[in-house]
């Protein structure tokens, strides 16, 4: 058996890589440490609660106290941590406990590591650490070499901790890897993200709030196939290797917004432009060629297909939302 910590597994992509986990592999026992903050949900994980091969442990990955007591006891072989601070929204109005979690803790989490001689550590990065990408420059793209040029509190504390997961290879020869993945679509996301918070506002005939002109693009890609990335890195990837993961799928906030309101057959009028964020990235674009030629990585999904798939699946699953 192999038994893999992920941290923040009871958040959006961290519960679907727990899922995909169980399904694929009868030889890993997966230990889910959260501290389920508002973005959490346990009711993500209601199907595998009684799995055998499963376990829940609530927790804060910058205890120091708390995690090397954890990893004394469960002698982890490998560590995916996904446990973040996420919404840059809230990172402009209070920018502290994302430097505890997404910094302190990574780097708590990386010590511990070190300590107990973890096979592995991954750290589930942004391409947000890159910056933005001109929108009229559609021929350029972020590659694992372009220089970490972040915006906003968020992906500045990222950058922080892809730094420091960085200097622990190079340092201590810690074995990491680390991977950049763009905005991710699918079930369980929490409803404050763009496209759980469309559909249920769509769905409740409350208007839409698209900030600036809607005209910001982000490249979206599906969660089952980030997951099936990590899993490849996990299983193929060179220690000390950052990969970009993406999906070529570039769209304009408001054209995924009106493929929503087309869905559901819902009035664009819904749609209420607001003030734009202060910093806003125009456009992330990712380069997956590395892990698209080293690990073989190909997405499954095609934005259109599954974005209606998506829709369906809040639709049918509205009741895991107070909403
Ligand atoms: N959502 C995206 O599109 C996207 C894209 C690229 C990278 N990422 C990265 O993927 C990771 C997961 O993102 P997500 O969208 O699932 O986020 P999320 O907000 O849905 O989940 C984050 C989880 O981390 C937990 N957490 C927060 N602080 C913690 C702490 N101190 N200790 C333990 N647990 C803590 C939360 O309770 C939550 O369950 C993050 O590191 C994020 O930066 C997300």
């Amino acid at each position: 058996m192999r038994k893999i910590l992920i941290t923040g597994g009871a958040g959006f992509i961290g519960s679907n890589f727990i899922h995909y986990i169980l399904n694929k592999y009868h030889n890993y026992k997966v230990v889910n440490l959260d501290k389920l903050t508002y973005a959490a949900s346990l009711k993500n994980l209601k199907n595998v609660e009684n799995n055998p091969n499963y376990k829940f442990i609530k927790g804060d990955i910058s205890d120091r106290d708390f995690i090397f007591t954890i990893f004394e006891k469960e002698k982890f072989d490998v560590v995916v941590n996904f446990a973040a601070e996420s919404h840059v929204d809230n990172s402009i109005s209070n920018p502290e406990i994302f430097v505890t979690t997404n910094v302190l803790g990574t780097q708590i989490l990386l010590d511990a590591s070190k300590k107990y001689k973890v096979e592995r550590f991954h750290q589930i990065s942004t391409d947000e650490v890159y910056g933005d990408l001109e929108l009229d420059r559609k021929d350029l793209f972020f590659t694992e070499n372009t220089p970490l040029n972040p915006s906003s509190p968020y992906s500045a504390s990222k950058a922080s901790a892809d730094m420091l997961v960085k200097s622990y290879f190079r340092t201590y020869n810690l074995p990491v890897t680390i991977s950049r993945c763009s905005n991710n679509y699918g079930p369980y996301q929490f409803i404050e993200k763009l496209i759980p918070c469309m559909i249920f506002k769509a769905l409740n005939n409350e208007p839409l709030p698209v900030y600036g002109k809607g005209l910001n693009v982000r490249d979206w890609l599906h969660v089952y196939d980030h997951c099936m990335a990590i899993d490849l890195i996990l299983n193929g990837g060179v220690i000390g290797e950052v990969y970009n993961i993406g999906g070529h799928n570039e769209k304009t906030n408001i054209e995924v917004v009106e493929i929503i309101l087309k869905e559901l057959k819902k009035p664009i009028s819904l749609i209420q432009y607001v003030k734009d964020r202060p910093g806003h990235d125009l456009r992330y674009a990712i380069d997956a060629a590395k892990i698209e030629t080293e690990l073989k990585w190909k997405a499954k999904y095609k934005f259109e297909e599954g974005i209606v798939e998506t829709i369906r699946w809040y639709v049918e699953n509205s009741k895991l939302y107070s909403f």
